[in-house]
């Protein structure tokens, strides 16, 4: 190799050094006679890792549990809405919204210095009955349903203009074989119905950044392969999408994709800005120390992969405590898939992610 390269690859490879937290010296100010300063929650190592750390947030629970509000404020300085800003979330009945819940999160949001994701405006489910029925029975015709979505689409990203850093524009576009999911939005509207909701959503928030998001893309190649070509294809339309999410639901029963890092790298040399946008680790039940173990070690790898590319600069959790994750209602005999138990103590995978230290060059 010449050496203008040799030294060129050697400043690209961005070492990730996890060391104990209490071993290690974290930013300026270390090193006071009290010792090494620990990292005190995922706040702080946010700040120290110049990245932002997010949880999936159920409004509900917000409401009504004290703790579970005051940890997600001390925790995280990135809030999803986990369901609040589905469409039948907010469209219930047709012209009828109810910005209630998803209000409610881009308020905690502000009074506690957070950042917000908005999930999601083009997806196939948790739509409202009166428009998967309405299409289904032939009332709403294509140009109609285009109107419908477009209406959605700019209503949405207006009311929260602004205050919305990120929107996952659309959601799952693709199935398991890389072929283009077969949904109401395809069916009736054609692939172009891709390109639209981003230019509408531009449109209605010229700064916030928008992305396409889907799960098992961290291994899946056909899918990779399929969503790579669809996003040079919007590019080449000069069509305004900025990043690429990664839902990141992963269990331990499954090998850990060992490729993740690579993969993102891929969708950011094509410009993009990555995130892990729903992080979790599910284990098929019951809980051992062991399989907490390999937990951690997911969640750490997890974290080290987004920091390995320069790229990556939100690492987001779908839900952050055993109380409330969606795992054991969706995945028959699995759970324990968060950072905390049901009582908010840490599970290793949260002692694990405080031992992530910054990656040079970040
Ligand atoms: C899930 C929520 O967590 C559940 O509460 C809801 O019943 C179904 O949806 N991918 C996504 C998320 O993009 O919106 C899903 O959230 C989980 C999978």
């Amino acid at each position: 190799m010449r050496p203008l390269i040799l030294a060129l690859a050697l400043a690209l490879a961005v070492p990730v050094i996890a060391l104990p937290a209490s071993a290690t010296a974290t930013g300026p100010g270390h090193g006071s006679e009290h010792g090494p300063q620990r990292v005190q929650d995922l706040r702080d190592l946010a700040r120290k890792l110049r990245i932002n750390i997010g949880s999936a947030v159920d409004v509900a629970v917000l409401r009504a549990e004290p703790d579970y509000k005051a940890r997600l404020n001390r925790e995280f300085d990135h809030l999803t809405a986990e369901n609040a800003m589905k469409w039948e979330s907010v469209e219930p009945e047709r012209g009828v919204y109810t910005w209630q819940d998803a209000d409610e999160v881009v308020r905690n949001a502000r009074r506690n210095g957070q950042q917000v994701r908005g999930h999601t405006l083009v997806w196939h489910n948790q739509l409202p009955a009166w428009l998967t029925t309405g299409v289904e029975n032939g009332t709403i015709g294509a140009t109609e349903l285009r109107q419908i979505l477009r209406d959605h689409i700019t209503t949405q990203v207006r009311r929260y203009k602004g205050q919305v850093r990120a929107w996952d524009v659309v959601n799952e576009a693709f199935d398991e074989d890389g072929t283009p999911r077969q949904t109401i939005w395809l069916t009736h509207l054609g692939p172009g119905y891709i390109a639209d909701a981003f230019r509408w959503a531009h449109r209605a928030d010229p700064h916030a950044k928008l992305y396409l998001n889907d799960y098992n893309v961290e291994w899946n190649v056909p899918k990779i392969e399929a969503t790579l070509t669809l996003i040079k294809q919007l590019q080449a339309q000069r069509v305004p999408i900025d990043g690429m999410g990664f839902q990141g639901h992963l269990g331990i029963q499954y090998d850990y994709p060992g490729d993740w890092a690579n993969v993102m790298r891929r969708f950011a040399d094509l410009g993009l800005e990555i995130a892990v946008t729903e992080l979790d680790v599910r284990m098929v039940l019951p809980v051992t120390p062991e399989k907490l173990a390999t937990q951690a070690d997911y969640y750490g790898r997890a974290l080290s992969d987004c920091l390995s590319v320069r790229a990556c600069r939100e690492f987001t959790v779908w839900g952050f405590t055993d109380r409330h994750s969606w795992v054991p209602g969706w995945f028959d005999g699995e759970g324990s898939a968060c950072l905390l138990d049901e009582n908010l103590a840490a599970k290793p995978a949260y002692d694990k992610l405080l031992t992530t230290r910054r990656v040079s060059g970040r």
